[in-house]
């Protein structure tokens, strides 16, 4: 059997009304909004057709288990706040044509919130072993649903977790989310590693007053907080980022929010990301020392939520060369290696069994916006490097 580019090219296209943004091809499905249920139920309908079995873990994973010794396939299907129709979709898609097509035994995976609604990767996370479940259950989003709640959402699917000693490896297929391989106007990549993150809500605590009344220089005001120490962070980054490093302050909730009211109160994600730990646990420290200098010269309170992270991971060798392969036959002389600068569930199912992951273009570089898109000519293109990938591993 060969893989059908057509079945394949609709079945994501299918996947993406579930949550249709209505604007071009972009969806709105966070982890666990009904949008996001559906659209896994409709997955295990379409992995029970491909001849696998479909099983929910407790926390909301969809497996496509084939039977005996595998190898898994696969990727998200939740999306940010406001996602793109591939961000995670393609690699699951990609995932389940390789299982219908292919002559090896091939298991495919649906990670749940790797977009991060509760944590970082949040389900493959848990599965990994990376983030006990106890401490995952006590997350809360940003609208304060604890994951505990949500995921007794899907409660009524779930069975126990999978075994990973099924698995023989992992290779996930995904958008490269950046504008490297568009501006080059290469079609694949293979990834050599995956670059690590630390995430952790902050607060600055300060008093709440009337907007007019309130001279300048009595007032303890969250947002002016906010401000200068986003300004005095990046100044005291500059002797230890390389230009690699990246930082993001994404989500902003000031309290009252209110035109004729000093914000008595903000709280805020800080977010880094590096291919390097130690660089990683020295801009910790920064960021917790600027905050804490930032409120107490403004006689103000400061507190940091749980740190959440990742570490970097290199991908296995053998199976990079695997791809590699397949690239060089099915895109000669428009492939290339390349790391990682999104996070991806490879980086906990590392810790299980050997991963790789192969990259296609976005256009423009953009990503975790309803505008990300890719030529369906590289789609096709990296399912066929997926597939070659996989057939020359048995
Ligand atoms: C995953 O979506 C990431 O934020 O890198
Ligand atoms: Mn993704
Ligand atoms: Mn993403």
């Amino acid at each position: 059997m060969s893989i059908k580019p057509e079945r394949f090219l609709k079945s994501l296209h299918d996947l993406r009304q579930f949550g249709s943004s209505g604007v071009g091809k972009g969806v709105v499905r966070p982890a666990f909004s009904d949008a996001d249920i559906a659209a896994r139920k409709w997955l295990a309908d379409q992995i029970k057709d491909a001849g696998l079995t479909p099983h929910f873990d407790p926390v909301g994973n969809l497996f496509g288990l084939a039977d005996g010794p595998s190898i898994l396939l696969g990727s998200h299907s939740d999306s940010q706040p406001e996602g793109g129709w591939l961000d995670g979709a393609l690699g699951v898609m990609a995932a389940l044509e390789v299982a219908r097509s292919s002559n090896v035994p091939v298991s495919v995976v649906s990670f749940q919130d790797e977009e991060g609604r509760f944590g970082v990767t949040t389900g493959s996370a848990i599965w990994s072993g990376n983030l006990p479940l106890t401490q995952a259950d006590a997350l809360c989003d940003h609208a304060g649903v604890p994951f505990a709640e949500a995921r007794a959402r899907m409660g009524d699917l779930a069975g126990d977790f999978v075994a990973p000693s099924r698995f023989t490896g992992y290779i996930e297929m995904h958008i490269e989310q950046g504008p490297t391989l568009d501006a080059e106007r290469e079609q694949i990549g293979v990834v050599t590693e995956i670059v690590g993150i630390r995430d952790m809500k902050i607060s600055f605590d300060g008093q709440q007053n009337h907007a007019g009344t309130t001279p300048m220089h009595l007032r303890r005001d969250a947002f002016q907080a906010l401000s200068a120490f986003n300004t005095e962070l990046g100044e005291r980054f500059q002797n230890v980022v390389t230009p690699c490093t990246v930082w993001t302050i994404g989500h902003v909730s000031l309290h009252p929010n209110a035109s004729s009211i000093v914000p008595g109160r903000v709280t805020f994600s800080m977010q880094w990301r590096d291919g390097d730990a130690d660089r990683l646990t020295r801009m910790e420290g920064i960021v917790r020392t600027t905050a804490k200098e930032i409120a107490s010269a403004r006689g103000m309170e400061v507190s940091f939520g749980p740190l959440l992270g990742l570490e970097p991971v290199d991908m296995d060798t053998k199976l990079q060369s695997a791809l590699a392969g397949a690239a060089e036959q099915i895109a000669p002389n428009k492939w290339r290696r390349m790391p990682s600068g999104a996070l991806h569930d490879a980086t906990n199912v590392a810790k299980l069994m050997p991963v790789a992951m192969l990259f296609v273009p976005s256009i423009n570089g953009v990503s975790h916006a309803f505008e990300e898109d890719t030529d369906e000519a590289d789609l096709v293109a990296g399912l066929r490097v997926l597939s070659g990938a996989v057939n020359t591993l048995f």
